[in-house]
């Protein structure tokens, strides 16, 4: 039987874990570490990196420091990614009573994170905030565009917490371990905003401060915000609305099924009142191509984070392509069923494409997204 450590041997875990996700930052993390260490010089702390396997090498580079430097973990994930994930997951993989997020371009101000720690020590809060609107906070070179695109996707989000947040959609913050892992279930981990998702879960309120810094000027690398982030952003915001029941991806698939619909009828109408074919033929068609197109922007779109690539698309998009056939035809089947039974032909309609819907859902779930990976 293995002895326990004696007390001599103990190492109890650190004070704080400063959790930074990363993809594509490798001329980030020595500078990060560094400021970090600086910074925190006096705290017992560790910095976990969590990195979404980036093709620049930026989990080894970590690695390499973390060879020389027990307080820098690393937290490799294959075949995943998203920057609200990848936080939820450094911070449960910590055993520290305070957790940190900050970005691991630099642009977030290391130097601010004892101050934080000390308001959230000593103020019995249950989160601190960096802001960057608050007095003094500021936004640093954004352009115009940026700017603008913010303030709405905040205003949005204010919206829906109930806390009045100047800044909900900082990406820095540091709160108590505890008041992370009684919310963690409720979070749904979708896009940048794990901020605003940790308000909005709910629960009871969280006591909070902001403290304002200065978003800082990118150093290397790139922004990974894109137009997809703000669609995974508006999903998150509905995915707060309509409750945890109704899943997140289930919203984004009916939408896009609702989209499939219109390019169903331009494809039909196309060849059938345009070209002349047989309706047989224009109808096969359009089902094909709507399906297809279907099955490309839900790739892109609802499963963005587990995206199929190269070969594993047409395997994919066979196994979308079969689903939805079997759906099709039960959802034909239980229209009928109930047309026949003599109901209201809207409702037999409705309840056909509802049937045909989840199961779609659950299927392409189970067998086009969520294949274990190919070697
Ligand atoms: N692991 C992982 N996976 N990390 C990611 C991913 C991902 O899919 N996408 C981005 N990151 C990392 C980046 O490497 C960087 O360290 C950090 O997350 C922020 O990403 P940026 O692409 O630099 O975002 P930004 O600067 O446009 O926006 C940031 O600042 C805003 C203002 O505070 C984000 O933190 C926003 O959430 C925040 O609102
Ligand atoms: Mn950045």
């Amino acid at each position: 039987m293995p002895t326990p450590p004696s007390d001599a041997l103990r190492c109890p875990p650190p004070v704080l874990s400063v959790v930074v996700p990363t993809f594509n930052e490798v001329d980030n993390v020595a500078e990060l570490v560094a400021r970090v260490a600086g910074a925190l010089a006096g705290t017992d702390w560790e910095l976990i990196f969590v990195d979404d396997d980036s093709p620049d090498g930026t989990a080894d580079r970590a690695r390499a420091i973390a060879a020389t430097d027990r307080r820098v973990r690393v937290l490799q994930r294959i075949g995943r990614r998203g920057l609200s994930s990848a936080c939820i997951e450094g911070m449960l993989a910590s055993s520290a009573a305070y957790l940190a997020v900050m970005d691991g371009d630099l642009q977030h101000d290391a130097a601010l994170l004892p101050q934080m720690l000390a308001a959230l020590a000593e103020d019995d809060l249950d989160i601190v905030v960096g802001s960057r609107y608050v007095a003094d906070g500021g936004l640093g070179d954004w352009a115009a565009r940026r700017r603008s695109m913010s303030r709405l996707a905040g205003g949005l989000g204010r919206r829906l917490i109930k806390a009045d947040l100047q800044d909900p959609m900082s990406g820095f913050f540091i709160l108590r371990a505890e008041a992370f892992r009684t919310r963690v279930r409720r979070l749904s981990g979708v896009g940048f905003k794990l901020l605003l998702d940790l308000f909005a879960s709910d629960g009871t309120p969280l006591r909070f401060r902001e403290i304002p810094y200065r978003f800082g000027l990118r150093q290397a690398g790139a922004s990974k915000l894109d137009n997809a982030v703000l669609w995974e952003y508006l999903l998150m915001l509905l995915q707060k609305l309509v409750g945890p029941v109704v899943p997140v991806r289930f919203i984004a698939f009916s939408l896009i099924g609702g989209l499939g619909v219109g390019v169903h009828l331009a494809v039909l109408w196309a060849l059938f009142k345009g070209l002349g074919t047989s309706f047989l033929v224009g109808q096969a068609a359009a089902t094909l191509v709507a399906m297809t197109s279907n099955f490309f922007l839900n790739n892109l779109l609802t499963y963005r984070d587990m995206r199929l690539r190269g070969r594993a698309l047409l395997w994919g998009w066979a196994s979308f392509v079969a689903a939805c056939s079997i759906g099709a035809l039960a959802n034909v089947g239980i229209a009928t069923y109930l047309f026949r039974a003599e109901s209201f032909w809207l409702l037999s309609a409705f309840a056909g494409i509802l049937v045909g819907a989840v199961w779609n859902y659950a299927v392409t779930a189970v067998y086009t997204w969520r294949r274990p990976r190919a070697a």
